[in-house]
């Protein structure tokens, strides 16, 4: 039997990261994932240019039901950490919006960039390769290889097992629940995951005739984590809502509870002057709305509202039909009944319970030899580059203090 240091599970951005900087300490590394294609959420990742991180990357831009967690492995690798990684490597890249930085060319040149630091610490490799089981004995784990062809694949051995097999988001590029039920394997908890950056949907959507329209709002809910407040683009879809606001205010809303998000579609607007309180206005309410909202949506709202009085000026509307028509703009509460789930999220929420986890090392608290790093964990980040420096920094921690 083959015997390692440490073998890790999952070869996405966490798990290749990990393998290399463990594997550059000298340690003898193996990386296994049942995936034929390496990094395929890193190739597709921010429309193919890889949204790598974020400049104002800081423990707030982080879900968590234990958020102080996250605070030291951020702290220790920073956005400009990775940047210097970038930097070497002659990556070209720039700021898209608010810290967001995206490569000029292909996403692929990360994956390249992972791949050679694998190569430089002699990593081995063990794909496409399923996990059949995983055992401990004498404090090493064991771990039964199978081909993709359903073949034994031969037992390997290493003294720490890093699990990076990330979440449920995307199944049909290699997305399981492994990772879940190794952690109940070694009773190490952990919290239901979730869909999150995700389009929600609707069973009654009476705006399907608006997809494809996107308009600058303010979002708030009170979730798992509080409450919490966006102001971002929202996307109208066939099925209801998307954009950075709606996959924002996703990982905030939990299914079945009846959650409500209120949404002000003209956050700058005055609506109490230019609508409620315009007596002698000769235009009519849509065109009004129009200087804030698109057409479509003012004309959408108004309809809605006003109904037969639509094309009434606003002068010649009572005033409880108007102050009807700006709070259905300005405080539209919306009850979502589902979320695309995660054949359409970014992320999974949820995770290994990073209470059981040492924030150091991302070690287990009661499973010595056995890490957990990256979008496994109970770590979500918000939009906009904010996963990939968790994977990162998770990774760098769990990668120089394993062994
Ligand atoms: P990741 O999912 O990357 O890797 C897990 C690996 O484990 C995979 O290679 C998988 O094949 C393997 N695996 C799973 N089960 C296994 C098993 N049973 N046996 C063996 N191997 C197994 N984030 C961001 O910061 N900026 C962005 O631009 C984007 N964009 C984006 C777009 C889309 C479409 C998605 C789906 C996601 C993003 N993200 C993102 C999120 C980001 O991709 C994600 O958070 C990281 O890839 C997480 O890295 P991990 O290495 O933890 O998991």
């Amino acid at each position: 039997m083959e015997t390692f240091d440490v073998a890790v599970i999952g070869a996405g951005a966490a798990g290749m990261f990990c393998a290399s900087v463990a594997a550059q300490r000298g340690l003898r590394v193996v990386l296994i994932d049942h995936a034929a294609r390496i990094g395929e959420k890193i190739r597709i990742s921010g429309g193919g240019r890889c949204n790598f991180t974020n400049l104002h990357t800081g423990p707030a831009n982080f879900l968590s039901a234990n958020p102080r967690f996250c605070r030291s492995a951020l702290a220790r690798y920073t956005p400009q950490d990775f940047i210097a990684l970038m930097k070497q490597y002659r990556i070209a890249f720039h700021e898209k919006h608010r810290g967001q930085l995206f490569c000029d060319g292909s996403a692929q040149q990360i994956i390249d960039l992972l791949h050679a630091e694998c190569a430089a610490g002699q990593v081995a490799w063990r794909t496409p390769c399923k996990v059949k089981l995983v055992r401990t004995e004498n404090n090493k784990y064991t771990i039964g290889l199978e081909a993709p062809d359903g073949a034994p694949a031969g037992l390997l051995q290493a003294k720490n097992l890093v699990i990076a097999c990330g979440g449920l988001s995307i199944p049909k590029i290699g997305a399981s629940d492994l990772g879940y039920r190794l952690a109940k394997q070694f009773d190490i908890p952990v919290i239901t995951p979730r869909p999150a950056l995700v389009p929600l949907t609707f069973a009654q959507w009476p705006y399907a005739h608006l997809a494809g329209l996107s308009l600058e709002v303010d979002l708030t809910t009170t979730g798992p984590y509080g409450k919490a407040s966006f102001r971002e683009d929202l996307l109208f879809t066939h099925h209801g809502l998307s954009g950075p606001a709606g996959l924002q205010i996703s990982s905030h809303w939990m299914q079945g509870e009846h959650q409500s998000i209120l949404a002000n579609l003209a956050p700058d607007a005055d609506l109490q002057a230019a609508i409620v309180e315009n007596g002698s206005g000769r235009s009519f309410a849509s065109n009004t709305l129009e200087e804030w909202l698109p057409k479509r949506v003012s004309e959408a709202w108004s309809q809605e509202i006003l109904t037969s009085r639509t094309r009434e000026p606003l002068a010649m509307l009572p005033r409880a039909a108007k102050q009807k028509l700006a709070d259905h703009v300005q405080s539209w509460r919306i009850v979502p009944d589902d979320t695309e789930g995660y054949r359409k999220a970014e992320v999974t929420a949820g995770g290994v319970d990073t209470r059981a986890l040492s924030s150091q090392s991302m070690e287990s608290t009661t499973q010595k030899g056995l890490y957990f790093i990256g979008e496994v964990v109970d770590v979500t980040g918000h939009l906009g580059g904010f996963n990939f420096q968790w994977a990162w920094a998770s990774a760098m921690a769990c990668g120089q203090a394993v062994g």
